[in-house]
C-alpha cells in the first residue's frame, strides 16, 4: 500500500539520519522497526507521513501515487494515524473527547469547536469499546493511567479510520502488561481491518511476539528485513552491538544520481 522510493534523509550536510531506503509496506501487516537509539527509526516513521520532508527519493501511495503535492499529502495524512510514546492527548479533556479528536484531519481544528454529528460520536464510541474503555468515555484522560491512555490514543487513531498506522514507541513508558495489551489490541486491529501497523520498539522479545515483519536500521541502514520465526540471533545481537560508522552522504551520493 506504500512504497519508499530510494528515500533518504539528511538534517544536515554531513548527517544523514537514513540512507537511501527502499521498503513496501504491505496493508493488514505488522512490521515493527528495531535498532539502537539513533538508527534512523523515528526519521523512517515520520518519512512514511512526510511529516520530515525527504532529502531524496519519494514515497508512493497505491491509492493516490507519488506523494508530491500538498492536497495529496493530506489525503495521505488523513487515512494515517499516528500514535506517540507520550500519547500526546489533551489531559483535561476526556476519552471521549480525546478519541474525537482524530476527526481534525476530516473536519479543521475550528469545526471540532462545535457539537459533531452523532455518527462521528457514535464512531468515537465503537472505538473506546473496541480498546476496552468504554465506561471511561466520560473521565478526563489525566486521571487514567499511562496503559489506558494509550488505549485512549489507539481509540483515537481507529477514529480515524485509517489505511495505516505509524507508533513511535508506542508502549516505551508501560509496564509489561499493558505494554503486552497495547501491542496485542494493535495487532488485532492491524488483522481484524486490514490496518498496515509501522511500530518502532525498543523490545526484542516483543517484537518477536507480536510482529510479522522486523526491519532493523543500523546508522540509517536497513540491515535485516525478516519475519520474527527466521529471526537470526546472531544478526540481531549485531544489531545492537556493531558500531559501524555513520551513513555518510556518500552513500546516498548514487541516489541523487539515479
Ligand atoms: N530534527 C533533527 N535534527 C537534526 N538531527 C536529527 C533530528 N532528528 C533526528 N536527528 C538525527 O538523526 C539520526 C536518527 O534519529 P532518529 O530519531 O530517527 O533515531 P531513532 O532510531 O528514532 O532513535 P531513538 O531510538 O533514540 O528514538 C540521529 O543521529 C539523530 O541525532
Ligand atoms: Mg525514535
Amino acid at each position: 500500500m506504500l512504497n519508499l522510493r530510494n528515500l533518504s534523509k539528511s538534517y544536515a550536510a554531513d548527517a544523514v539520519a537514513l540512507a537511501p531506503t527502499n521498503l513496501r509496506i504491505e496493508r493488514g501487516s505488522f512490521t515493527v522497526l528495531l535498532g539502537q537509539s539513533g538508527a534512523g527509526k523515528s526519521t523512517l516513521l515520520r518519512c512514511m507521513n512526510l511529516l520530515e520532508t525527504p532529502s531524496v527519493g519519494e514515497v508512493v501511495s497505491d491509492t493516490l501515487g507519488i506523494l508530491d503535492s500538498p492536497a495529496k499529502i493530506r489525503a495521505h495524512r488523513r487515512k494515517t494515524a499516528m500514535i506517540f510514546q507520550q500519547h500526546q492527548l489533551l489531559p483535561r479533556l476526556t476519552s471521549l473527547q480525546n478519541a474525537l479528536l482524530g476527526r481534525i484531519g476530516n473536519h479543521g481544528m475550528l469545526r471540532m469547536l462545535l457539537p459533531l454529528p452523532e455518527a462521528e460520536c457514535q464512531l468515537a464510541l465503537d472505538a473506546l469499546e473496541r480498546v476496552g474503555l468504554l465506561e471511561k468515555a466520560g473521565t478526563q484522560v489525566r486521571h487514567l493511567s499511562g496503559g489506558q491512555q494509550q488505549r485512549v490514543g489507539i481509540a483515537r487513531a481507529l477514529v480515524q479510520q485509517p489505511d495505516m498506522i505509524l507508533a513511535d514507541e508506542p508502549v516505551a513508558s508501560l509496564d509489561p502488561a499493558s505494554a503486552d495489551r497495547v501491542l496485542g489490541l494493535l495487532r488485532e486491529i492491524c488483522r481484524e481491518r486490514r490496518i498496515a501497523v509501522v511500530a518502532s520498539l525498543h523490545q526484542v522479545d516483543l517484537a518477536r511476539r507480536f510482529a510479522d515483519r522486523i526491519v532493523g536500521l543500523e546508522h540509517g541502514h536497513i540491515v535485516l528485513d525478516t519475519v520474527p520465526a527466521t529471526l537470526d540471533d546472531a544478526q540481531l545481537s549485531r544489531l545492537y552491538t556493531t558500531a559501524r560508522a555513520p551513513a555518510t552522504p556518500t552513500h546516498f551520493a548514487p541516489a541523487i544520481a539515479a
